[in-house]
């Protein structure tokens, strides 16, 4: 199967997956890897982006639509659209500091940056270049302090959400970081070719590495001496994540944390439930882009199940596999008051900077201000599983 993004890129770029191929030259193989990559056979990975092509939309005509409104409120903040910029590890690799970029990009968007716990710029330097605080995504490490200080600094820069990722108590295993070396010792000859991979991208060498300020992991520099390479990092995570969390340590959480609090990574409906139980004020309904377990649903398939089983109880934002304004709509028609953007944004970043992130985020707005037109609706907030063909049938039956 061809997609898109096979085509070479002889024009400007258009589409999330024209950036996908504009990053696939700017930056070295390994890396572009990392980001495109899964889990296992990433069967996962896939569905989530063809359930999302398998959900049709209903065209709906001679409706005034004169005027129409992607802006909705999420968490308390009114969003331009309801997208948000996912929470992505070494992003910061991907282009000169590269989260302060894509966080500029999203405040010029009106729209919520999620800084990761293992991002390459800190809380700090991507607050001081922004106006609007990021959002916060904890990972938790055993010794707990580090979660606890974290929760600190975040506040401190003013943060209005904290992101709890729950569904990394381990790494599933990406068997593209395996071949490239990326995860474990490299062989002499995996050397030898990263070492070509990175000579044949000179303006990433001098942009990223050498112009860059040395790359080093913002949120951890104290947690993570001696994990500058991937393969010591993976060990790191490997060594320090903690699998013992569990839905009693919300509380703790919330002792730490006075801001909004949401769960990231939820695909069942009975962990929603719980997730309520524990007090949180929303789930993300994540497989983490297929990066975790393979054979999971995609989340457009989970959406709607999670999405009933919470209600209006708490906010239920979903993220897997988003890449135009369509699928925007798609998600919320599926039960999503908004959507989280991982790989659109890195591709966007690596390919083109800020101005690449900027525009990703114009196109997609773009196409979901002519989706509304198109479905017949007026208001993005209205939108619900009428705004799909048979109400999103097709990706239940699988
Ligand atoms: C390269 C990469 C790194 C990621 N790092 C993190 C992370 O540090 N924390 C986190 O909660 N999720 C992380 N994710 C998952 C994203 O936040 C998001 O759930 C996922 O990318 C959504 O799928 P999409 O890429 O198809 O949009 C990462 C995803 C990618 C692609």
């Amino acid at each position: 199967m061809r997609f898109a993004a096979d085509r070479p890129l002889g024009v400007a770029p258009a589409t999330a997956s024209d950036y996908r191929e504009l990053a696939r030259r700017r930056i070295p193989r390994q890396l572009f890897d990392y980001v495109d990559g899964g889990a296992y056979d990433e069967a996962t990975m896939r569905a989530n982006v063809s359930d999302l092509h398998k959900v049709l939309l209903r065209q709906v005509v001679m409706r005034d639509v004169s005027v129409r409104e992607p802006s909705v409120e999420v968490l308390g903040q009114r969003l331009a659209m309801p997208v948000i910029l996912a929470p992505v590890g070494l992003g910061g690799m991907l282009a000169q500091r590269a989260e302060v970029q894509a966080a500029r990009a999203a405040e010029a968007a009106g729209v919520p940056f999620v800084e990761s716990t293992v991002s390459i710029c800190s809380i700090e330097e991507v607050a001081r270049a922004t106006r609007t605080p990021p959002w916060f995504q904890l990972y938790v490490m055993r010794d707990r302090s580090y979660a606890e200080n974290l929760m600190a600094r975040a506040h401190a820069v003013g943060s209005p959400v904290l992101v709890l990722t729950v569904d990394l108590p381990v790494l599933g295993a990406r068997h593209r970081d395996t071949r490239n070396a990326m995860v474990g010792e490299p062989s002499a000859a995996a050397k030898v070719r990263r070492g070509l991979d990175l000579v044949s991208h000179p303006r990433w060498i001098r942009e990223v590495p050498i112009g860059g300020k040395p790359l080093t992991f913002g949120n951890l520099e104290e947690a993570v001496p001696g994990a500058r390479t991937p393969a010591g990092f993976q060990a790191w995570v490997n060594a320090n994540f903690d699998p013992s969390v569990t839905w009693d340590d919300i509380a703790w959480v919330r002792e730490h944390w006075s801001g909004k609090l949401i769960v990231k990574g939820i695909l069942d409906p009975e962990d929603a439930r719980r997730a309520i139980d524990a007090g949180v004020d929303g789930v993300v309904v994540s497989n983490h882009g297929g990066r975790q377990l393979d054979s999971v649903p995609s989340t457009a398939r989970a959406l709607p199940d999670v999405a009933d089983a919470v209600g209006d109880e708490v906010e239920v934002l979903a993220d897997g596999g988003v890449r135009t304004g369509l699928d925007v709509l798609k998600m919320v028609a599926l039960g999503a008051r908004a959507v989280l953007v991982g790989r659109p944004w890195a591709w966007a970043v690596a390919g083109r900077g800020e101005v690449g992130v900027r525009h990703m985020l114009e196109v997609m707005k773009g196409d979901l201000d002519t989706a509304l037109g198109l479905t017949g609706q007026t208001s993005i907030a209205g939108v619900d599983r009428s705004a799909l063909y048979e109400g999103g049938a097709a990706v239940r039956e699988g």
